[in-house]
């Protein structure tokens, strides 16, 4: 593989991008949600567009400004970003999947707003489904990117979804670590990759990261077309 970085080597690629969080809704008035900004993956569709891909973004709510160049789908819920990102998949050469999907959302969504009670109270939640891992199993000619926000053992759990999901490559990072995780414009993170190379990054911004992340890309593609 050639390590040239031609600045429109993604022209004509197309880039189904997800970020953000979910929002699960509780009542007309609650939902659920966490604490995720969505910096990392609006700085990925935003140089990837800058590099000639073509770009659809599938964002949960946010507060940061949409990045120029590409195409915004807005959803809330989990179930509205795997339909979402769904529709699309054939149509998708590489997935980079950096949205925190919600795992649970609540059983039932009251119409009326719930009015408190005397003692506890219980939300019943259930399972939503794993848009990645579904991805994974339907996999034809993508490139799967996939994420992984950890508080310990990042190693073991980040392969353990490398494997699960079925994923071309997953990054991974320590999200209690100075400088990574949530809100912040830096992250430390590594790769780890399905052929069993790793790399650990610095810290770095988001948008190095991200440049970072293309590159491997470009990278996996070349592989793929040999
Ligand atoms: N993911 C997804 N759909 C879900 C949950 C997660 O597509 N319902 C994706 C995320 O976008 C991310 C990757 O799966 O790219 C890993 O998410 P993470 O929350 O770290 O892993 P989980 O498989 O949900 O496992 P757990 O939260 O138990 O660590
Ligand atoms: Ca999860």
């Amino acid at each position: 593989t050639s390590e040239r970085e031609a600045k429109q080597l993604l022209k004509g690629v197309n880039m189904l991008v997800t970020a953000g969080p979910t929002k699960e809704k509780i009542d007309p008035v609650r939902f659920m949600t966490n604490r995720s900004t969505g910096k990392m993956g609006y700085s990925i569709a935003e140089e990837a567009a800058k590099q000639g891909a073509n770009v659809t973004l599938v964002t949960g709510p946010t507060t940061i400004p949409y990045p120029s160049g590409v195409e915004i789908v807005q959803v809330d819920s989990a179930q509205e970003m795997y339909e979402a990102v769904m529709a699309r998949y054939n149509t998708t050469d590489v997935v980079v999947k950096s949205a925190a999907v919600a795992d649970y959302r609540p059983k039932y969504v009251h119409d009326q707003k719930m009015k408190k009670k005397p003692g506890e109270a219980v939300i019943e939640l259930e399972r939503t489904q794993d848009i990645l891992k579904t991805l994974g199993e339907r996999k034809e000619h993508q490139l799967l990117i996939g994420f992984a926000a950890e508080t310990e053992k990042v190693d073991e759990y980040a392969q353990r979804k490398l494997q699960k999901k079925n994923l071309d490559m997953i990054v991974a990072n320590n999200v209690t670590e100075e400088g990574a995780g949530f809100g912040v414009d830096t992250n430390v993170v590594t790769f780890y990759k399905r052929n069993g190379e790793q790399k650990k990054l610095p810290l770095l911004t988001k948008h190095e990261v991200a440049k970072n992340i293309l590159h491997e890309v470009k990278m996996m593609m070349e592989g793929l077309r040999e």
